[in-house]
């Protein structure tokens, strides 16, 4: 099976100690960090913003991975960029123009991410996209906490998805060393997890562990 990048959501990580947990990740071999951005308005949770993700911008090198779960992110995609994102995914769901928001994305030259609600089916407005998107990140909780069980309806999602799309998959939510073998033999490339790496105490033996 291809190697799987690891991508730890630090939505569990101890806030007290970021700059403590970014270093433990970074040096248990983590290769993205997922950045989970909420607004209390498109999910109930409320979560970090810009200002957070400059200051994790300065604590490490890794690729910042951030997932957008607010209301109208075309409203925002230049301030998160202006930060320090490398990837920003927005959602299907929360753009009232979205050609135009993932347009906005491209234009500021980070690697750019659909992301699509368990419910979301893969339709042909999806399709349509998918030869401009560099990532599509397959939702298998709803979106607004870390720490729910995963939903197994993702797993024909991503089978669907692989035999129609060449670029990365990401799978975010729930994600353990139980489901990580069933995922990646779906077909991901990206592993988000949160709390199947920030629950433990040694994070490399979990990322290995998720990488398989
Ligand atoms: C949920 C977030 C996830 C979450 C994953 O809305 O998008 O990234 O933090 O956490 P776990 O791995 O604990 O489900
Ligand atoms: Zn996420």
């Amino acid at each position: 099976m291809k190697k799987v990048l690891v991508a730890p959501s630090i939505l569990s990580a101890d806030f007290g100690n970021l700059e403590r947990e970014i270093r433990d990740i970074e040096r248990a071999g983590a290769d993205l960090i997922h950045i989970d951005v909420m607004d209390g308005h498109f999910v109930p949770n409320i979560t970090i913003g810009p200002v957070v993700i400059k200051g994790i911008r300065k604590l490490t090198k890794m690729p910042l991975d951030v997932h957008l779960m607010i209301d109208e992110p075309i409203r925002y995609v230049k301030e998160f960029r202006d930060a320090g994102s490398d990837w920003i995914t927005v959602h299907y769901e929360s753009c009232d123009d979205l050609p135009e928001t993932i347009e906005a994305v491209r234009r500021t030259g980070a690697q750019t991410g659909l992301s699509l609600k368990p419910k979301t089916a893969i339709d042909e407005r999806v399709k349509q996209f998918l030869p401009i998107l560099d990532v599509v990140l397959i939702m298998s909780v709803e979106p607004g906490f870390g720490g729910q069980k995963f939903m197994p309806e993702a797993v024909p999602k991503i089978i669907e998805l692989r035999k129609l799309y060449k670029g990365l998959i990401s799978i975010d939510g729930g994600i353990n060393a139980e489901y990580a073998p069933v995922v990646r033999k779906a077909g991901v490339d990206v592993l988000v997890a949160g709390t199947a790496v920030f629950g433990q105490k040694d994070r490399a033996k979990a990322i290995e562990k998720l990488r398989g």
